[in-house]
């Protein structure tokens, strides 16, 4: 009998949030009383917690769960927490089915881009599209718990971003105004300036590196 990926919401699907519990606190151990109370958050709008099962006739399993969140101050945007795969089933392709149906999920919502944080797996998510970005403030439930360390998207580093870059650009464009339209002949062209280089890691108040991406999911 062929087994059936599926992605459920958690909060329709109350049967499987213990077994829920149960993946996540194999992965980030905490009570399962302080587990459940998180996942009891889940709603249609936000946070909204998304289980991925495996279904063979009539036995289903969960093989994995993700998060999407809230980001403040920025349209169209949300973000990914807590995507965890069954350490049994890693390395089968799970973790990518798992990133496609919750972006898919985002896109349905109304989502343009997905962010995440993460202090190990920027590889793995740069493998799946995902490009080092800013921090934003985000109403994450577990923000985090993926990194073992507290909110730092709190602390509006992402709108002072925006703002010194509109400041480079329209100083950029003034500049490039003054420019004569064409060169001297005998000059040869300036070169375009190298790509800036990826955006450094971000350290927290309790000393943990951490990484922020970002993917258009349109
Ligand atoms: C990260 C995690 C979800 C990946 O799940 P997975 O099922 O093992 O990943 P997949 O098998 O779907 O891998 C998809 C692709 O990513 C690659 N990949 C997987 N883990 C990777 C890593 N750590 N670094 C770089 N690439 C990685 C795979 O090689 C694969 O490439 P391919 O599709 O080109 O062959 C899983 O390892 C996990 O649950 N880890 C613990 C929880 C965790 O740290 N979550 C992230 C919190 S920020």
């Amino acid at each position: 009998m062929a087994e059936v990926i599926e992605i459920h919401a958690l909060h329709r699907r109350v049967d499987l949030k213990q077994e829920c519990c149960e993946l996540m606190n194999s992965q980030w151990p905490r009570s399962n009383t302080a587990r459940l109370h998180s996942l009891d958050k889940s709603k249609d709008e936000l946070p909204y917690s998304m289980v991925m099962t495996e279904r063979c006739g009539e036995k289903e399993i969960v093989l994995g769960h993700s998060r999407l969140c809230k980001v403040i101050g920025i349209p169209h945007a949300v973000l990914v927490e807590s995507v965890v795969v069954d350490k049994k089933r890693r390395g089968e392709g799970l973790g990518r089915k798992l990133m496609d149906l919750t972006e898919e999920h985002a896109r349905n919502m109304g989502s343009h881009t997905m962010y995440l944080c993460t202090k190990d797996k920027q590889d793995f998510y740069q493998h799946l599209g995902y490009k080092y970005c800013d921090p934003v403030n985000t109403l994450a439930a577990q923000m985090l718990e993926t990194c073992d360390c507290p909110m730092i998207g709190c602390d509006d580093t992402s709108s002072q971003g925006k703002t010194s870059c509109s400041t480079k650009c329209a100083e950029s464009c003034n500049k490039e105004s003054k420019m004569p339209k064409e060169l001297p002949t005998n000059e040869s062209p300036v070169p375009p300036p190298p790509p800036p280089p990826p955006l450094p890691p971000l350290t927290t108040s309790q000393g943990v590196v951490v990484y922020w991406l970002k993917k258009s999911i349109l």
